[in-house]
């Protein structure tokens, strides 16, 4: 059972605990192609989502997520916050604490910096990305796209390619396809692979045409140019030439692989155009579409046991 207070990372999750949100998930993307889609899950309850980076997709899918299930949701602009006038974060979470929100969804360039401000609030805290460290919904939401299309989310062969060393949403989906006993290679310039990947269980090669043969799942990541500091790679041109997934190479994966990618998608530098919009090799919308679900999953999970840890706290 999912029993934890706050949702970080996948490291610390089980199988168990990945397949009851998934499987919760799964419910909830039904669920949404109804035409009313207003739950009372969360009726009652205050959340607040406080980005300190941009984001497009998840901060939208964070957003319709809770007030799909009834939350009353807070989108903090951090861009126009005190944290602009000098206030630490800790001090800014202190005050959000002070109204007594349920749920806290937090966005930070820092690695652990979302763990910090975990442990300084009453409320179930959920991290939407810290630094290159973790990016939890994005990998479950990206295990149950794999899962419905493939029916199952073990014994995969799964590629991850690109910036793999800036790349959070690469870490979480290692722990997590690791957890579920699933083959995963790393594919990237050398320069682009994180330190101590060999002790990570997965397979690394910088060459795409090798690395992609006879697998199931191709995931793309974008260079994420803001966490380098220098060059990493030679240029966008060469780089296309070398790692951008278009048909030709994508060809060395088996014939029904479907290709995934988490957005923003770079044309022309990471994926070839035309293939991230074909219908039967690209599964990008779904993606976005699994992302609410997942979320609305968390959600209600990390809500159950806030309720419960208070009920303990007001019988002791
Ligand atoms: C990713 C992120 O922010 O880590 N995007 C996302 O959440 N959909 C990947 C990226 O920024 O490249």
């Amino acid at each position: 059972m999912f029993t934890q207070r706050h949702l970080l990372g996948i490291e610390s999750l089980s199988p168990q605990d990945i397949t009851e949100i998934l499987d919760l998930a799964d419910r909830y993307a039904t669920h949404n192609l109804k035409q009313n889609k207003h739950l009372d899950v969360l009726a009652g309850l205050t959340q607040i989502n406080m980005f300190f980076e941009n984001s497009t997709r998840t901060q939208a899918s964070f957003e319709i997520a809770g007030k799909r299930l009834g939350a009353d949701v807070m989108n903090m602009s951090m861009q126009a916050s005190s944290i602009k006038k000098g206030e630490t974060l800790i001090d800014t979470a202190l005050t959000l604490n002070a109204m007594h929100p349920d749920l806290l969804v937090v966005r930070h360039p820092h690695s652990g910096a979302v763990k910090l401000l975990a442990e300084k609030v009453n409320c179930a805290v959920l991290n939407a990305g810290d630094g290159r460290h973790e990016h939890p919904t994005q990998a479950l939401l990206d295990a149950l796209t794999i899962r419905r299309s493939k029916g199952r989310l073990h014994r995969l062969t799964i590629a991850i390619c690109g910036d793999i060393a800036h790349s959070r949403v690469a870490r979480s989906n290692i722990f997590l396809l690791g957890k579920m006993e699933n083959r995963i290679r790393l594919i990237g310039p050398k320069t682009l692979m994180p330190a101590g990947v060999d002790k990570l269980g997965v397979e690394v090669t910088d060459d795409i045409a090798e690395g992609l043969k006879d697998v199931d799942v191709v995931m793309m990541l974008r260079l994420q140019r803001e966490r380098m500091d220098g060059g990493f790679i030679p240029s966008e041109r060469e780089y296309y030439h070398r790692w951008g997934l278009d048909p030709v190479k994508l060809a060395n994966a088996k014939p029904d692989a479907i290709v995934m990618h988490p957005g923003p998608m770079n044309r022309g530098v990471e994926i070839d155009g035309t293939l991230a919009d074909d219908i039967n090799r690209s599964v990008i919308q779904e993606q976005v579409e699994m992302g609410v679900a997942v979320r609305m999953a968390v959600m209600e999970l990390l809500a159950q046991n806030l309720r419960n840890s208070k009920a303990e706290a007001t019988t002791c």
